[in-house]
């Protein structure tokens, strides 16, 4: 006999709150002492954007790493490298934060959106290739929730069609795609570190690369397109905006970098603890994560399958009378659906800028992306462990997804 659920009057699983904690402490304190008696607060004159900088870059063995001051700014430096021209095509993911798509339409870019595979969450690369036309400029691949996705494939078809490929890892730092850190594996790594972040500085991001080109150009893009180190009257040799990290942030972002590695190892170890957990669990089976590749778990994110008895609205309702929260459906729609201003391509003023531009009509509406909708639908977010959490608050969190797919399949 399956337990009573605790949405139908059974006791729940978990009467306690989990496990959480402060995300900063005395490592983050001392370093923003430091900038504090230095007295410089901006990155210029400062010692601790760059040391983040450079701290950085020697993790992902990158070249070139530029902070910036969000996750969003992070990939508008990206795209600002790639300097498309007004109407090009950028190749992205629908299940995404609308921090990857600002910085493409900033830069007068057009995104195209590549439907998602139902398992893994991540761009299909069949149909990332498909959607290539003579417009196409970049692929901007997104490791949904700190799954890498397929960037053996991804990178294949960018090589054919000779595409720069941007990462976006504002969910994925330390992530591994056969034994490589995600973010180096394209030619443009970008990454978050907003609050809920691996590492955070409350706001900030990063963007590595190892092409000098990009590179040079993504310092100045940075930094209003001013370049500081010549002599005389000012020099602006980019156009762009000022997303210069403080050395505030900086302080912070450098302390939490120096812990990277333990932060993402413990969220590893209790993600995948819950995987193992779950193998042979009924109608509920978490984010497929494909051979060779590390998951650092930002999010837990599983999908109810097709044939289930019962929906994701459903599940995350029972999961929670257990204790245990849980979220459905993300985003809840592709991502150019969540905005009317997108859906109804009219972003800047009146204009149909930077739709105009290009050489066909794009239409963003249900008919765009319908697998991923239906990826969208069926995905539930049960709690994510944490590094602040003990195993056996894992094994709780397994325990209630458990007697909940059983108890609502009966
Ligand atoms: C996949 C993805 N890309 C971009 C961003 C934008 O990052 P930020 O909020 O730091 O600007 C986020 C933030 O949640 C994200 O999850």
């Amino acid at each position: 006999m399956p337990e009573t659920l605790a949405i139908h009057g059974g006791d729940k699983v978990r009467t306690r709150p989990f496990t959480s904690g402060n995300k900063v402490g005395r490592d983050e304190l001392k370093e923003l002492v430091d900038v504090i008696y230095h007295g410089t607060l901006n990155r210029w004159g400062g010692t601790k954007v760059v040391a983040f900088e450079e701290e950085f870059a020697e993790i992902h063995g990158a070249e070139y790493a530029i902070a910036s001051t969000s996750g969003t700014s992070a990939i508008h430096v990206a795209v600002g490298m790639i300097n498309p021209t007004p109407g090009d095509e950028i190749i992205t993911g629908p299940i995404t934060d609308m921090g990857s798509i600002v910085p493409i339409l900033y830069q007068g870019a057009i995104p195209i959106f590549a439907e998602c595979a139902e398992d893994t969450f991540n761009m299909d690369p069949a149909d990332i290739e498909a959607k290539i036309t003579d417009r196409t400029v970049a692929i901007m691949a997104i490791h949904l929730f700190g799954n890498p996705c397929d960037m053996t494939a991804i990178m294949d078809i960018a090589r054919r069609h000779n595409l720069p490929v941007i990462e976006d890892c504002s969910q994925a730092h330390l992530s591994e795609h056969d034994g490589r850190l995600v973010g180096t594996i394209g030619d443009i790594g970008c990454f978050s570190l907003q609050q809920s972040k691996h590492i955070t500085c409350g706001d900030g991001g990063i963007t590595i690369t190892d092409n000098d080109e990009f590179g040079m150009r993504g310092r100045l893009f940075m930094d209003k397109g001013w370049h500081r180190a010549q002599y005389g009257p000012r020099v602006y040799e980019v156009f762009g905006p000022n997303y210069r990290m403080n050395e505030l942030s900086g302080a912070v972002a450098l302390a939490q970098t120096r812990r990277m590695h333990e932060i993402t190892e413990t969220r590893r170890a209790r993600g995948d603890l819950l995987v193992e957990l779950l193998a042979d669990n009924p109608h509920v089976r978490p984010q497929k994560l494909l051979d060779g590749c590390k998951h650092t778990y930002w999010q837990f994110g599983m999908r109810v399958e097709e044939d289930a008895p019962f929906t994701a609205d459903e599940f995350a309702k029972a999961l929670q009378a257990e204790g245990v929260s849980c979220g459905a459906h993300y985003i809840g729609k592709p991502i150019f659906l969540c905005h009317e201003a997108l859906r109804n391509r009219r972003l800047f003023g009146d204009s149909r800028y930077p739709f105009d531009m290009g050489d066909r009509e794009v239409v963003y509406d249900e008919t765009t992306c319908p697998r991923t909708q239906d990826v969208l639908d069926r995905m539930v977010q049960p709690i994510c462990p944490t590094q602040f959490m003990p195993e056996d608050e894992v094994r709780d969190i397994a325990r209630a997804i458990r007697k909940v797919s059983e108890g609502l399949g009966q």
